[in-house]
């Protein structure tokens, strides 16, 4: 049992930043393609580390359409808390250095990983911020949500779950997969319907969409919307529920999730010297503070 392990299993709980990290380390070995080989694919839902599959059985039982419902209509309002963006990004830092800071990166290392990777492949400003904060959702951990409502994979609720989402087995014992019409391959949505009218799992990435939508490109606000969509983004299911407009911007999802899961080196950020950088593209386009 290695270290984190043991420390999950004597503490008898685990923080959504261990989690997160973990899944993240994991989804970046298994997209590695000079790390994989086919028959590692095969194994690998037995290779993840037991906390992964353990929060995977979570998020996959709890997640029902009624709860998806009942967080939209709980978050939307917007009325949590008035946060700057660095607010947010101290924040999630906070979270790592109250449980064992050895156990993943700061957010903000990741923050800037993935948007000076952005930066340094000549990518437009809009995409670099974008890289800054598109994590900056996990926040929702601060408001009480348990780590299977803020991290990890999305995919749709309302219809069958795809065979490519991770751990699909699990979505045995969802309460709707009881249900002949959430179980069925369109569910309650129309063949094409678009992304943007299907109901996801809950997590970081449409709470961070609904607080931005108003200030960022488009393009910007779908990253951030589905970056942890990866049985579409990354394994190319669910074309049934895409439209036009899907088909043309998922390409910025395979785009984004390069620099997601590729930039997390152990090369070291003068964080101090960079700030000053992202204080101007931060500004450039967000007001000071935001609506959470
Ligand atoms: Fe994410
Ligand atoms: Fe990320």
């Amino acid at each position: 049992m290695n270290k984190l392990l043991l420390f999950i299993s004597l503490v008898g709980t685990i923080s959504a930043k261990d989690v997160s990290h973990e899944w993240e380390s994991f989804l970046q070995e298994k997209y590695t393609p000079e790390v994989k080989t086919a028959d590692s694919y095969r194994n690998y839902t037995t290779e993840a580390p037991e906390s992964v599959q353990q929060f995977y059985h979570d998020n996959h039982i709890n997640q029902t359409l009624a709860f998806v419902l009942k967080k939209k209509a709980t978050y939307s309002s917007l009325d949590k808390a008035q946060m700057s963006i660095w607010d947010v990004m101290d924040y999630l830092d906070s979270l790592v250095d109250e449980s064992d800071p050895d156990l993943g990166l700061p957010q903000s290392i990741h923050a800037y990983q993935t948007a000076e990777a952005l930066r340094k492949d000549g990518h437009p400003r809009w995409l670099i911020l974008t890289g800054f904060i598109h994590d900056l959702g996990k926040v929702l951990a601060k408001f009480g949500e348990p780590q299977w409502a803020v991290v990890g994979d999305i995919y749709p609720v309302g219809c069958k779950p795809h065979k490519k989402v991770v751990y699909s087995e699990y979505f045995a014992d969802n309460p709707d997969s009881d249900s002949p019409l959430y179980h069925s391959k369109y569910g309650i949505y129309k063949p094409g319907c678009g992304f943007r009218n299907v109901h996801f799992s809950w997590g970081h990435d449409h709470y961070l969409y609904t607080v931005l939508k108003d200030h960022l490109p488009e393009q910007a606000l779908y990253i951030i919307r589905y970056h942890s969509f990866y049985a579409a983004h990354r394994e190319g299911a669910y074309t049934y529920l895409m439209d036009d407009y899907d088909k043309e911007m998922i390409k910025w999802l395979t785009l984004f999730s390069q620099y997601d899961l590729y930039s997390k080196d152990p090369e070291s950020f003068d964080v101090a010297f960079l700030r000053p950088y992202y204080e101007e593209l931060v500004a450039e386009f967000l007001p000071e503070t935001l609506r959470w």
